[in-house]
C-alpha cells in the first residue's frame, strides 16, 4: 500500500528535489505540501512549491501556505547564499497558474491529520514552525499522526549554519523543542547521514543525457548549490539533505539507526539550536526518536538518479 505523506517545506533546491523524488516513487502518495519561511521568505517558498509541482504536471496536489516567521528567534536570510535569491538556484520556472489553498498550513495540518488518524505521515524538511503551532493549537494531533520524519540537526557531526547547529533547527529552535518534546514518534535524519549523500556534477550530467525539462531543472536548480559546496566545503557536488528523508520509505535498509533521547539547546548561547543525543543515557530519559547516524550514501544517490531518470523518461 502506498504511504500517504504531507511534506512541510521551505523550497529550497533540495526541497524541490524531494517533491520530484516523491512523485517519481510508486511507494508514495504525495497528499499535499505545506510551506514555511526558511531558506527564503514565505512568498517565494510557496511560489516555488507551486511552480515545481506544475513542472511535474502535479498541480492537483494542494499547497497550503504557512508561517512567515519563527516562533521566537529573529528571521535569518542565510539560505539565499546556498539556494539562490529565488530559492531554486539558476532555474527559472514560469509563474505558477495554481494558487495556494485558502486555509493556513497550521489549520490544514490539523484538519488533515485529525480527519484520518494514523493514516498520514508528515515529512518536515524546513524549520518546524507550522507543526509546533499545530501541536499547541490542537494537541490531539500528537496521537493522530502516523509518523514524523525530520531532516534536521547535527548529532555527532558539526553544524552547517553555526559550528554546532544545523540550519532547519537553528532557524526555529523553539519549534524544534516543542516537536521533540511532543511525544510524537520521530525519525531524525541529521547532517551525520545527509552529508554522505552527495550528488555530483557527473550525476547531473548523466541525468541530462535524457532530454527532459525535469533533467534540465535538476541541472539549473543545483548549479548555485554546487558552487556553494565547492567554495565552502571543497567538494564537487551537493548534499541531498531533504530527499534522503524519503529513503525512510524507499530504502530503510540503507540507514544505521540508533534510538536516543535527543534534545535541542534553546538557552540562547553559543550552542543555540544545537541538537544533542544522550548517548550514555545519563539523563535516564526514554528515547524520543530514532536517529540516522549513518547511511550508505552512494546507494541512495543511485536510487535517486534511477527514480529521476524514470520521471524524465515518462516524458516530463
Ligand atoms: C537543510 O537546510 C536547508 O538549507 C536545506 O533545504 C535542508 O532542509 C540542511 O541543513
Ligand atoms: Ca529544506
Amino acid at each position: 500500500m502506498k504511504k500517504r505523506i504531507i511534506i512541510d517545506t521551505d523550497p529550497g533546491v533540495d526541497d524541490a528535489l524531494t517533491f520530484l523524488l516523491a512523485l517519481a516513487s510508486p511507494e508514495i502518495q504525495l497528499e499535499a505540501l505545506t510551506t514555511v519561511s526558511g531558506n527564503i521568505g514565505i512568498d517565494k517558498t510557496t511560489r516555488n512549491a507551486l511552480a515545481v509541482l506544475e513542472l511535474a504536471h502535479a498541480s492537483n496536489i494542494p499547497v497550503a501556505r504557512g508561517c512567515s516567521l519563527p516562533l521566537v528567534s529573529p528571521l535569518h536570510r542565510s539560505g539565499e547564499a546556498v539556494h539562490g535569491t529565488g530559492g531554486i538556484g539558476k532555474s527559472v520556472l514560469p509563474e505558477p497558474k495554481a494558487k495556494p489553498i485558502d486555509q493556513h498550513a497550521v489549520d490544514y495540518l490539523i484538519e488533515r491529520i485529525l480527519a484520518e488518524p494514523q493514516e498520514i505521515s508528515l515529512f518536515m524538511i524546513g524549520p518546524m514552525t507550522n507543526l509546533a503551532l499545530a501541536i499547541r493549537k490542537e494537541p490531539r494531533i500528537v496521537q493522530a499522526l502516523k509518523e514524523l520524519v525530520i531532516m534536521g540537526g547535527a548529532i555527532r557531526s558539526g553544524g552547517n549554519i553555526t559550528p554546532l547547529a544545523e540550519f532547519n533547527i537553528h532557524a526555529d529552535p523553539h519549534a524544534a523543542h516543542i516537536v521533540f518534546h511532543s511525544g510524537i514518534p520521530i525519525t531524525l535524519i541529521p547532517l551525520d547521514a545527509t552529508y554522505k549523500c552527495l550528488l555530483t556534477t557527473a550525476d547531473v550530467e548523466r541525468l541530462n543525457r535524457i532530454d527532459s525539462p525535469i533533467a534540465r531543472f535538476v541541472r539549473d536548480a543545483t548549479a548555485v548549490y554546487m558552487d556553494f559546496y565547492k567554495k565552502y566545503e571543497g567538494f564537487d557536488g551537493c548534499a541531498l539533505h531533504d530527499p534522503l528523508t524519503l529513503a525512510v520509505i524507499l530504502a530503510p535498509e540503507l540507514f544505521t539507526f540508533e534510538e536516543h533521547h535527543v534534545d535541542v539547546d534553546i538557552s540562547g548561547g553559543i550552542s543555540m539550536g544545537k541538537t544533542f543525543a544522550d548517548f550514555m543515557n545519563v539523563s535516564k530519559k526514554p528515547a524520543n526518536m530514532k536517529v540516522a547516524l549513518d547511511v550508505r550514501g552512494r546507494d541512495f544517490i543511485e536510487l535517486f538518479l534511477e527514480r529521476m531518470e524514470s520521471l524524465c523518461r515518462a516524458g516530463l
